[in-house]
């Protein structure tokens, strides 16, 4: 193999391995279950019992005692806010390094979302950067569980407590990971889940949330049912609620996929492995080990950095180039949400309508890692050792070629 960069008319690295599999996927499985659906009649979850059952079915798998299932995971985010309280001109500490609708579903309650840096390794919320952005209007923390792996729920559970405020995990990207042996979701107040398209568990939309708290979880199931609850009449409103149902044939392709999980995990879980492994020694690339106490990582992404070529400012040049390899899914990852202007405006608009500060805390370590982090997608853990091992080829290609880019 010539080390030639393919995007320079080298051969490229996966050039001679079948393409890796697509995602979503769906067999006959899925297909009987969404025909099941379809022939019963009960498309609707006020009339059918498969999300009933599937909101069953997830709560044991991530060791919650409730699940409610909803249309996606920014509406899973904004419910749960409402339902631990939040509300107009609150303050919800989040990340800059993650999906905007971490911090939007703030927007979304009328509370102002304030930025806490990240660990510059796992990209993760620090808990000492959050405990500092704590003010007397902070309600809420969330926590992200970014691709896959988890935040340190020791120390914002015990920041929680120690400052009266919800933690809200945002486990869009960790279905299937554990702290300590306890299931994401099942550690702060609430935990949010996505099953849109990119998703380790998809149906294309949808999202759950999860919670221990009884209360929590009646509040959520009115969010999502227009105000009605568990068990009450059909024009009984005891409160206002959204309409925010997921649907039965969603739920159908769910329970399927939540069954095929288990094992679409151990092949991610492998793969990341060799991948590490094959990186290990390669220069300039750095791959962060996980907590210890990450006892279960949901690899929903396979997340490195190369400093270099974001001190050139070659990282989206370097993603070409994995493309151009043959590489797919490889991506720039996000924008830091502390530089988006959609975001800051919207937030100082309400500070101001309330007569609000507005807190803006430097990110250093969110802007550092958002020039030099490139990130694959999850399907790319579901290839062959001779698949992963053409990947390990073409970054570590194109991070020796920081100079060709
Ligand atoms: C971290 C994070 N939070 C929230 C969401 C929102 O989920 P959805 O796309 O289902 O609205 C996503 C995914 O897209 C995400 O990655």
């Amino acid at each position: 193999m010539t080390s030639t960069l393919a995007l320079h008319g080298g051969t490229a690295a996966l050039a001679d391995v079948p393409a890796l599999p697509r995602w979503p996927q769906g067999g006959q499985e899925e297909e009987q279950a969404l025909v099941d659906v379809l022939r019963s009649g009960a498309w609707g979850s006020t009339h059918g019992e498969v999300v009933r059952n599937f909101e069953g079915e997830f709560a044991q798998f991530q060791q919650t005692k409730h699940a409610v299932a909803l249309a996606n995971g920014t509406l899973a985010l904004a419910a749960s806010l409402r339902a631990t309280g939040v509300g107009v001109g609150d303050e919800v500490i989040v990340p800059p390094y993650t999906f905007i609708a971490t911090a939007s579903a703030a927007l979304f309650v009328g509370a102002i979302p304030v930025f806490a840096d990240v660990d510059e390794h796992t990209h993760l919320l620090d808990p000492a950067a959050t405990e500092a952005a704590i003010t007397e209007r902070t309600k809420a923390i969330i926590p992200v569980h970014l691709a896959g792996n988890v935040a340190d729920m020791d120390a914002f559970q015990a920041i929680g407590e120690r400052h009266q405020v919800a933690i809200i995990e945002d486990a869009a990207q960790a279905v299937g990971a554990q702290w300590q042996g306890r299931g994401v979701g099942a550690l702060g107040d609430v935990g949010t889940f996505s099953f849109q398209t990119s998703k380790n568990l998809s149906a294309g939309e949808g999202g759950i949330v999860t919670t221990d708290d009884d209360a929590l979880a009646a509040a959520l199931y009115s969010l999502v049912n227009v105000g009605r609850v568990p068990g009450g009449g059909w024009y009984q409103h005891d409160s206002v609620g959204y309409n925010l149902r997921l649907t039965e044939f969603q739920a159908a392709i769910l329970r399927v996929q939540l069954r095929q999980l288990p094992e679409l995990q151990r092949q991610r879980a492998a793969n990341d492995a060799l991948l590490r492994d094959l990186l290990s020694d390669v220069e300039g690339v750095q791959i962060a080990t996980p907590d210890p106490r990450v006892t279960s990582h949901g690899h929903h992404l396979f997340i490195f950095r190369v400093p270099e070529l974001g001190s050139q400012g070659k990282r989206d040049a370097a993603v070409e180039a994995l493309a151009a390899e043959g590489v797919p899914g490889a991506s720039p990852g996000y924008v830091p949400l502390h530089r988006n202007e959609a975001v800051a405006n919207e937030s100082r608009a309400l500070a101001e309508r309330l007569g609000q500060p507005l807190p803006q805390a430097a990110c250093p370590s969110a802007d550092r890692v958002s020039s030099d982090t490139i990130w694959l997608p999850q399907f790319s853990l579901l290839g062959s050792d001779e698949q992963t091992e053409a990947i390990a080829t073409a970054i570590t290609k194109v991070a020796g070629a920081t100079d060709a880019l």
